[in-house]
């Protein structure tokens, strides 16, 4: 229910658009959000473009169109903002795998153990961690600490091990996986491709099957994260492709390559998390400066040291 009164989608937007001017708010919104609320966002990206977005701005109000870690990074990156989440229950499946005892208790049997915390972590995981990554700079990250004496990257273990095979590094790696992904596995990805022959195939590498051998040396393979596989549609002579990630990444693909085909991994590839945040919450959310996310500044300040590392690495 629109509340008083039913607005139309154009009139949220006019309406946020407005709000958004008066109260000098940043809507920052990740690909996998609804293309209506990729529309009114100043900002569309991949988890580290919207990390360096939080990083650099000086609007009053940050409005998350996202997960609930992504909104703890902008208050972690931006502690004198408001930073808002439209949604309570956008939260993360593979961010739920580990908790910050769980790092602690590592820690403890490591002492000389080095942690690499993926983004999507909570704010007292990344704590925990010696630096953060996102899918967009992994390889960078691990590579920065390959004479490091033993490595425990988390909680991915998909694109952990995909890491693992592109660097070479040995590292232990966290048995965490995301709901959405862990789907595509090899056999699924390889199905789709024998079904398209033609196809090139755009993997996140979150996914199941992106560290196995028929799709890890593929010659039709591409991996990379969401803005990489975006990219790749543009800049891909291939006419036809297999995307294999959440499908809200399609309406930005559509945008940038207007003239290809792109074929989804399967119809269920969906994150409800992501689907959370409709353009009415985002309307109340900027109208009633609702809901705030603050991370305590004691865990700030310990969580913004390895993502601050991460930026500064890639
Ligand atoms: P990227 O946008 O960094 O590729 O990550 C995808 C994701 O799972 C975000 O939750
Ligand atoms: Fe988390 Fe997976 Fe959804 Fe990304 S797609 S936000 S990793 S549950």
């Amino acid at each position: 229910m629109n509340g008083e009164k039913r607005l139309t989608n154009e009139e949220l937007a006019a309406q946020i658009i407005e709000l958004k001017r008066r109260k000098r708010a940043l809507l920052l919104g990740h690909y996998y959000t609804y293309p209506e609320v990729q529309d009114v966002c100043d900002y569309v990206g991949d988890s580290l473009g919207l990390t360096r977005e939080a990083a650099k701005t000086d609007a009053e109000f940050v409005v998350f169109c996202g997960v609930h870690f992504m909104a703890e990074i902008a208050s972690i990156l931006c502690p004198t903002r408001k930073v808002l989440i439209p949604s309570l229950e956008a939260g993360c499946s593979l961010a739920s795998s580990i908790t910050g005892a769980d790092v602690a208790v590592w820690k403890a049997l490591n002492p000389e153990g080095v942690v690499i915390g993926y983004v999507n972590t909570t704010a007292e995981v990344k704590a925990y961690a010696d630096c953060c990554c996102t899918s967009a700079n992994a390889i960078k990250v691990v590579e920065a600490y390959r004479n490091s004496k033993k490595i425990l990257f988390l909680p991915d273990w998909n694109l952990g091990h995909y890491v693992e095979r592109k660097t070479g590094i040995g590292m232990e790696i966290w048995q965490g996986a995301c709901h959405v992904h862990r789907e595509f596995t090899e056999p699924t990805i390889r199905a789709k491709m024998a079904q398209y022959p033609n196809a090139e195939v755009l993997v996140h590498p979150e996914s199941a099957g992106a560290w196995c051998d028929a799709i890890f040396n593929s010659p039709r393979v591409y991996i990379g994260s969401t803005s990489g596989m975006i990219a790749r549609t543009a800049s891909s002579p291939a006419k036809q492709f297999i995307v294999v990630t959440e499908q809200g990444t399609l309406y930005r693909m559509r945008k940038v390559a207007p003239d290809k085909e792109l074929i989804l991994i399967t119809d269920t590839a969906v994150c409800e998390y992501m689907k959370q945040t409709s353009l009415l919450s985002v309307y109340q959310a900027l109208r009633d400066e609702r809901y705030e996310v603050k991370v305590p500044e004691e865990l700030a300040v310990r969580a913004r040291k390895p993502i601050e590392r991460m930026l500064s690495i890639s």
